[in-house]
């Protein structure tokens, strides 16, 4: 018998999130933070809108086939050919979802849709059965409900129950409304549809007014049992209710007598994941997971913290995920420091993996003598990206000059399969723009850098400087590449090479023949 008090997480990440300007992923990307959400814990990962796109058609796809545990959905307009390709690309997984949504509020329907409240009942009781020809499992969300009639909403709401939906999600698409309200909207839903009792209620809500969590809280305390929600609260415009604010609500305060099945020890790592592939980034007195939310500043509150934690602390940061550091790490830290240090942090990594994850540690360690946790974690999601990307350049050497005269370059790179060292140089704008340069004239693979970005992994002048690139192939395809060092044009470089590795990948894989510059080489007689 199901728990009454159980409150499902359903991740949208991956959907609501992807639609965050500026924070596109690409499907092994969104393969990999699929897989943490999973190890999360969380009930449903909501994949994509497989209609919209091929790409999200793929990582629906390949999530279904790769991803145990949660239960895979996919977004569909209410149209027939929306639900076809969503349960195409569900069909691998074991336990799958169909989400098919239409608007409700007049504003929407008058201006948007252009259809009367007859015609949107009626093109959702038929979305919905049409769905249940491929799985049990549907959910249907009046798009807008936060301004929605009530009463329209009991309406259609019955209705799509008697047609076979078992989730009805209630969204405020525009973060409008507030706690009370919204808490009252779902207590009328509870009350006045009949049929209530055969579905769950689950809230989806934007953050616009800054509400999203407090709203959905509410929600829940009025009976609903799934909500939707994103890591670092990502999504469209102000975003949606935050992961891992609503599970550590529910954690902290066990009188509200709700719970999830999410481990909460999974939620920094999620977080940093999440923030690291998006290139969103959490700001520092985010709750839970910002680099403030467990630091103590004020003198009176140290003092307060230090004679009993709970004075100033209404969470154990471990709870998170985070470890409060015990020894630091340094240059005199051996290979089993390390790898004890990195199994408290999650990692496992067999005799190879740390072998080059120690070697790395001591190059760092040799620069910052004080190795941090995150410093740790950065290093092996480094390697981890080198070895799941198939090396076609390495980084030889590198000399930059700048300042203000002209920005100039020297590279040379390894090209793998022949051991060759093909040597160039270029002026640029700027010592970023002089390394690429440099290294197309080498790769020549033509592309259009997108994004560029430098984050420091830890505070100070000796902290490791993390690169998250993004470039746009002449097909279109976006390739994304990463990269970490304390030297930040090293790590520019490496970023942008390990995007194009996985360019000339993917173009040798078949799709187009490249324009791998030979000739350009030999004229250079290297
Ligand atoms: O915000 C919204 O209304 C949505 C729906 C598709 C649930 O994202
Ligand atoms: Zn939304």
């Amino acid at each position: 018998m199901e728990n009454k008090d159980r409150i499902y997480i359903f991740d949208t990440t991956l959907r609501d999130g992807e639609q965050s300007p500026g924070a596109t992923l690409n499907v092994p990307e969104k393969l990999e933070i699929a897989k943490q959400l999973a190890k999360l814990g969380v009930d449903i990962i909501e994949a994509g809108f497989p209609f919209s796109s091929p790409g999200d058609f793929e990582a629906v796809n390949l999530i279904s086939k790769e991803v145990q545990g949660p239960t895979i959905c996919a977004l569909a307009r209410a149209k027939k050919e929306d639900v076809e390709k969503a349960a195409q690309s569900l069909e691998p997984a074991k336990k799958r979802r169909i989400h098919t949504f239409i608007a409700t509020s007049d504003i929407h329907m008058e201006h948007k849709l252009k259809m009367s409240r007859e015609k949107v009942i009626k093109t959702a009781v038929e979305t919905v059965a049409f769905a249940k020809g491929f799985t049990p499992d549907i959910e249907f969300s009046p798009e807008d409900a936060g301004r929605s009639d009530p009463k329209f909403l009991y309406e259609i709401l019955q209705a799509v129950i008697e047609a076979g939906a078992t989730t009805l999600n209630i969204p405020d698409t525009v973060g409008y409304t507030v706690p009370l309200e919204f808490g009252a909207l779902i207590k009328g839903i509870k009350e006045n549809v009949k049929s209530i009792d055969k579905a769950i209620i689950s809230v989806h809500c934007h953050n616009d007014l800054g509400l999203a969590v407090a709203n959905s809280l509410s929600a829940a305390m009025n009976g609903a049992r799934q909500i939707e929600c994103t890591i670092n609260g990502i999504g469209e415009r102000a975003g949606n209710c935050s992961l891992e604010e609503i599970v550590m609500i529910l954690k902290t305060r066990p009188h509200l007598n709700l719970f999830t099945n999410v481990d909460s020890t999974q939620i920094y790592r999620t977080s940093r994941l999440v923030s690291t592939l998006t290139n969103m980034l959490v700001q520092p007195n985010k709750a839970i997971v910002g680099a403030n939310a467990f630091a103590h500043e004020a003198g009176i509150h140290q003092d307060g913290f230090l004679k009993y934690k709970r004075t100033y602390e209404i969470m154990n940061p471990e709870d998170v995920g985070l470890l409060t550091s015990k020894l630091p790490l340094g240059p005199r830290s051996g290979r089993h420091a390390v790898k004890d240090r990195l199994e408290e942090l999650g990692y496992h990594l067999s005799d190879e993996d740390l072998s080059k994850a120690f070697e790395r540690f001591k190059e760092i360690a040799d620069k910052k003598k004080r190795v941090e946790d995150r410093d740790l974690e950065s290093i092996v999601r480094d390697e981890q990206r080198t070895a799941e990307t198939t090396t076609y350049y390495e980084i030889e050497a590198l000399q930059i000059a700048c300042g203000t005269g002209l920005p100039t370059a020297s590279i040379c790179l390894k090209k793998t399969d022949n051991n060759l060292f093909i040597k160039d140089s270029a002026l640029g704008t700027g010592p970023v723009d002089a390394i690429y340069k440099a290294i197309n004239k080498i790769v020549g693979v033509q592309n259009e850098l997108i994004e560029f970005s430098v984050q420091s992994v830890t505070e100070g002048i000796d902290a490791l400087g993390e690169v998250t690139i993004r470039i746009r192939s002449e097909g279109g395809a976006i390739y994304s590449g990463h990269a970490a060092n304390t030297d930040i044009m090293l790590a520019s470089a490496k970023a942008y090479l390990n995007a194009l590795n996985k360019y000339v990948s993917a173009e040798s894989a078949g799709k187009k023949v490249l324009v791998q510059k030979d000739d350009f080489i030999a004229s250079k007689g290297v």
